[in-house]
């Protein structure tokens, strides 16, 4: 479709390819250099930057025009493209520069409030009120085009693959994914309301029950729960459902899109099958469910050398049932003092750990607080578990196996990343299986569905549904890159009986089960098949490709850490019709904050128009 473009190529495309031909470029000027007879005008769109001359040669006029332009003036220049004597080597376009014969304002720009280049300190805040001129920077714009790049070949690989793709509803029911719902009044049914999906599942099920056999869907989801770095209240799930396959045909097809997103994206040959740890093996190993894998720094479980130990933080911590374990860090002993040790005891309450243990081995010698409990036996034993070489710092977590399991998980990613042992540039996959069905949830007081409440347990979880429920395992699979769940899916429950077990294990009654899920008991009574799905985090998958360390920057318009939304200014109040519509009354303990809220969005609004607008009104 190019003809029916004006424009030649983006300003980043132009290169020697088009050296003494006339081009038509557009963009936005990113730096404007007068040298009195001469003037430079970096021009910039989303492929890069080209430089435009303009002289004496071109006439007063252009001159003049050249002269008034300010950043992030957009333009449209007309030019000729040379080759340049002083080529800059550090730009895709540095051989060639192109002398301007006419150069038009299409709109002039305000002095942007932050420069539009990758390091900027401007205040996130800032960006997001302005996050069209945040989105022009470089750095945004690759992260946003790998995005696309990463759609392109999930919807190639599913339909490749004979997966179709299909739309459900946003305006649904809850379906208990673990985080809040957010809801939606309804104006029709006042005092009801629907909720926005946490994710497609129930939905994905019912289709395989509809004959489907192989869905895919870029699916928004919504939750309502704290945000971090990797959560964002609305996201997108690269979200898949299968009939008639097990764990290995699902990981099959997830590690083919894998590798073809890796290849496409990145250009990475990435090795399969994929290799897998269990997720007690995890726990043990790396002290989380979504470990690490790029290095080693294993935790170790030190309790059958210490349970008799006369340090009794140790003994009485393994005679009260708890474990004593630890990680060994390669040339901490000289890395960490006393005071920087002391501080990381201290990051480990937030854990519930009560402290942190720790000597240093060095030139065959223990030394540190507790290196004087160590027997003879102890030290040998350290050296042989840990393969000490000297130079080490080793800690020790002496508490309930969930405890140290936690405290050593942290601190095994602080001391990898403050010694450096990351490799960069590696993206280690791995599957985490044979999870528990149920985990209990210390907030909630009471047990939960580790994945949720529609995944299977394996054939021995079946028989202790009855029994002893909270033993069972899942057969359920996450997938873990670089530390973080990537993404995770399970075999379904197909059969009725089964998934009221489920429900009754998890404390619900009967009567409230068939309230929340009486049609998917009903569905499963009618011939529905086998199945099994997954659901990849696109957002996290693109923030780790494009190696960011916040999914807002793969987000075009992303919520701030508090799930507002500064340029729109989302959330916002409605108006006492809109309210009165839907039924709702704002409880009157919220209707200070409510007006407050309105009166500061009203005031900046009051003060964009006096100042800025140009807009007559007598
Ligand atoms: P799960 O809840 O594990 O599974 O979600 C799947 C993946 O979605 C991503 N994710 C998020 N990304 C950004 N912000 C969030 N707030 C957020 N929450 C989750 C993660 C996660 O691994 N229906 C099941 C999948 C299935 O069983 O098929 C589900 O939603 O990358
Ligand atoms: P204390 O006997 O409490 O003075 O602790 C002696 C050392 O053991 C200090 O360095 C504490 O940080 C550490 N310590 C205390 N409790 C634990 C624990 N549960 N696990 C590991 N180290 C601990």
């Amino acid at each position: 479709m190019e003809h029916m473009d004006k424009r030649t190529d983006y300003c980043g495309n132009i290169t020697t390819k088009y050296e003494g031909q006339e081009v038509t470029l557009y963009g936005w000027v990113q730096r404007v250099r007068n040298l009195g007879n001469l003037v430079f005008i970096d021009l910039r769109d989303r492929e890069g930057i080209v430089q435009i001359v303009v002289n004496k040669d071109s006439g007063k006029e252009l001159m003049d025009i050249a002269d008034s332009l300010g950043n992030e003036y957009c333009i449209e220049v007309k030019g000729k493209v040379v080759k340049r004597s002083d080529v800059n080597p550090d730009m895709k376009t540095g051989e060639v520069e192109v002398y301007a014969t006419e150069i038009d304002i299409l709109n002039k720009s305000k002095v942007p409030p932050f420069e539009i280049k990758d390091d900027i300190n401007a205040a996130e805040q800032t960006r997001l009120k302005y996050r069209y001129l945040d989105l022009r920077r470089p750095t945004l714009q690759r992260a946003i085009i790998l995005r696309a790049k990463i759609l392109k070949a999930v919807h190639e690989f599913f339909d490749e693959n004979g997966f179709i793709d299909i739309e459900t509803p946003i305006l649904g029911k809850s379906s208990p994914e673990g985080a809040r719902d957010y809801l939606v009044p309804s104006r029709i049914y006042p005092g009801s309301f629907y909720a926005l999906p946490q994710s497609p599942q129930l939905f994905k099920q019912l289709l395989m029950g509809a004959g489907f056999d192989k869905y895919y869907q870029l699916a928004r989801c919504f939750r309502d729960e704290d945000l971090r770095g990797d959560r964002q209240p609305e996201f997108t799930q690269i979200d898949m459902e299968t009939s008639f396959l097990d764990e290995k045909g699902v990981e099959d097809y997830t590690e083919g899109l894998l590798k073809k997103v890796m290849k496409d994206v990145m250009g990475i040959d990435l090795k399969t099958p994929i290799k897998r740890i269990t997720w007690t093996e995890s726990m043990n190993k790396y002290g989380c469910d979504k470990p690490d894998t790029r290095y080693e720094m294993f935790i170790h479980d030190l309790s059958p050398i210490f349970k008799d130990s006369d340090f009794k933080v140790f003994s009485g911590a393994i005679a009260d049932g708890g474990y004593v374990k630890g990680l060994a860090v390669k040339n901490g002993a000289k890395a960490y003092s006393r005071k920087k040790i002391d501080e990381k005891a201290d990051y480990i309450k937030r854990y519930h750990a009560k402290g942190l243990a720790w000597v240093k081995y060095e030139d065959g010698e223990f030394s540190g607080p507790v290196a004087r409990f160590l027997t003879d036996e102890n030290k040998e034993a350290l050296k042989k578990e840990f393969g000490l070489e000297g130079g080490e710092l080793v800690v020790f977590v002496a508490d309930k196996w969930k405890v140290c399991c936690d405290a050593l998980n942290h601190l095994r990613r602080e001391f990898a990343h403050e010694t450096d042992i990351i490799p960069k540039g590696v993206f280690d996959f791995v599957w985490v299986v044979d999870w528990p069905l149920f985990e209990y949830d210390e907030g909630l007081g009471r047990w939960i569905a580790a994945h949720h409440p529609f995944t299977m347990p394996d054939d021995e979880g079946i028989k202790l549904l009855d029994t002893d429920p909270h033993k069972a395992h899942a057969r359920s699979y996450d997938i873990v890159m670089n530390g973080d769940e990537m993404g995770g899916g399970s075999i379904r429950i197909h059969k009725r009986s089964i998934q009221e077990k489920m429900f009754k294990a998890l404390g619900f009654t009967k009567r409230r089960a068939y309230e929340q899920f009486g049609y998917l008991m009903d569905a499963l009574d009618m011939g529905f098949p086998p199945h099994a799905g997954l659901a990849i985090g696109l957002d996290r998958f693109a923030m780790m490709l494009a190696q960011k360390d916040n999914i807002r920057d793969v987000t075009a318009f992303p919520k701030n850490a508090s799930a507002s939304e500064p340029m729109m200014h989302a959330p916002a109040p409605v108006t006492d019709q809109q309210l009165e519509d839907i039924g709702i009354q704002v409880d009157p303990s919220f209707e200070k904050s409510v007006k407050e809220t309105e009166a500061r969005l009203e005031k900046m609004a009051q003060e964009d128009a006096d100042q800025n607008s140009t807009w007559d009104e007598d």
